[in-house]
């Protein structure tokens, strides 16, 4: 426990009227502390980087509880500007979400925010900044969050991997300041120049040969649709966003791991003694080692054959034949040939609206937390949602405080997860079922695409 921080709050809040957010003095909070610090993130021929982390790191530290248990941590702001702490794909109490400007206020420096919330569903989750996070977490303000299963799940061992995108300039070290470029916020978004699972470029792990792994891997990038396959390892996918599939699907050729989504796999180590399996990265004409997983010694055990699926986290199951239609048309971008859109109650240019920062709009309007919600929802109904990307980039929508089915072709309920990735011009429905009383945020996971535009809320009550 840090004292002289624990003084230096109470002197400081000694001054201020009540505020929610101003803290008591005792506390049975856990603190983290979001920090600027100086780390070795580029190779050791490389200076060191400034970043912004959860306790002077990025990764922030490991949460890690059991079902059902509370997640209780007072997140201490000691960095130059305010912020916020987001419980990435926790169905959550609207108050301990975490979005400043929507479900609280932002967190001044010098002040904190006690969240206490429980962790209803078992899987792999994350947390981030949450106020002007398209720079925030960009400076490294990120950490896995894992809420474990009440019996262990068959495998030897497990390992946590975030998977990152830095943009560095190599001649300084140092995080590139151009948060909020133009051509970020009207492009592919803040893509990096340097790629990194857990903080490090060249990450290896030391395994045995069939050893059974589960990786849990979490995209906490700004941008970045990870293209991943397996190689010298062979696995299955047993859950998405957190939750489990119900049958655990092989990994066949490669996948997509947008912002913001995670995928836990199960692996078999079936890699020569003395070789090494890995987690393949296909970036364009690129295709290079995120994990390496050395074979060091022979397992004894012979390999497994298909895991037995997770144990499911009980939700409701959409209503699709009452359910509520709800529209949203995303256009905007570069190339998406937009014209203009409604922009603080007026329709507005998009050179007006380029000049403001904006470049996106959902049906019609630029998004943001000001206006109106998208929808005001029932208590428990069904809604399905028809998301339409009409613009030239793909985009990662995430939901707020409620998991969602992706509506498969064919009209079946599709994997159950927070964030769906759509293609340029794809259609996609998704359904899920408003049991989650407060305001919720529906947002591009782009991070500057969110600030750019590509942002709404719901309501539920
Ligand atoms: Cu992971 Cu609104 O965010
Ligand atoms: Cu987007």
């Amino acid at each position: 426990m840090n004292i002289s921080k624990r003084d230096f709050l109470r002197m400081s809040a000694a001054g201020l009227a009540y505020m929610p957010n101003a803290l008591s003095a005792q506390t049975d909070l856990l603190s983290v502390t979001a920090r600027v610090a100086d780390v070795q993130l580029l190779p050791d021929d490389y200076g060191k980087t400034q970043i912004w982390g959860f306790d002077g790191i990025a990764p922030g530290p490991e949460i890690r509880v059991t079902q059902g248990a509370r997640v209780k941590r007072r997140i201490i702001n000691d960095l130059p500007d305010p912020t916020s702490t987001h419980w990435h794909g926790i169905r959550i109490e609207n108050a301990m979400d975490g979005v400043a400007g929507l479900t609280q206020d932002s967190v001044r420096p010098g002040q904190g925010f006690d969240y206490d919330f429980i962790a209803p569903d078992a899987g792999t989750y994350w947390y981030h900044a949450h106020n002007r996070s398209f720079e925030q977490v960009a400076r490294g303000l990120q950490g896995a969050l894992i809420v474990e299963e009440p019996e262990p799940i068959d495998v030897d061992r497990e390992e946590v991997l975030i998977l990152d995108d830095w943009r560095i300039d190599p001649e300084t070290a140092q995080i590139a300041d151009t948060f909020g470029a133009m051509h970020d916020l009207s492009h592919a978004g803040r893509l990096g120049n340097y790629i990194t699972t857990n903080g490090t470029y060249n990450l290896a792990r030391k395994v045995k040969r069939h050893e059974r792994l589960r990786l849990r891997l979490i995209n906490a990038s700004n941008a970045r649709i990870f293209q991943l396959a397996l190689d010298g390892l062979e696995g299955w996918v047993v859950a998405m966003d957190g939750m489990p599939l119900a049958t655990p699907r092989p990994v066949e050729g490669s996948f997509l791991l947008s912002s913001a989504q995670r995928v836990d796999l199960i692996v078999d180590v079936t890699a020569e003694m003395g070789s090494a399996g890995h987690l393949v990265h296909l970036g364009g004409d690129e295709t290079f080692s995120q994990v390496a997983f050395e074979v060091t010694s022979d397992g004894a055990r012979a390999p497994r054959g298909t895991p037995r699926p997770l144990p499911p986290n009980a939700h409701a199951m959409p209503d699709l034949a009452n359910a509520r239609d709800i529209a949203l048309l995303m256009e905007g971008g570069a190339m998406g040939g937009m014209r203009g859109a409604m922009m603080g109650g007026r329709m507005s240019s998009m050179r007006d609206m380029m000049q403001a920062g904006s470049f996106w709009a959902f049906n019609g309007a630029v998004g943001g937390m000001d206006g109106p919600p998208l929808a005001e929802l029932s208590l428990g109904e069904t809604v399905r949602l028809k998301i339409t990307n009409d613009t030239s980039f793909p985009h990662a929508m995430h939901l707020h405080g409620m998991h969602f089915y992706e509506i498969e072709r064919d009209g079946s309920l599709g994997a159950f997860r927070d964030t769906t990735l759509l293609d340029r011009g794809e259609v996609r429905d998704i359904a899920f079922v408003a049991d989650n009383p407060g305001k919720w945020l529906l947002h591009c996971h782009m991070l500057s695409h969110a600030a750019a535009g590509m942002m709404a809320w719901v309501n539920v009550s």
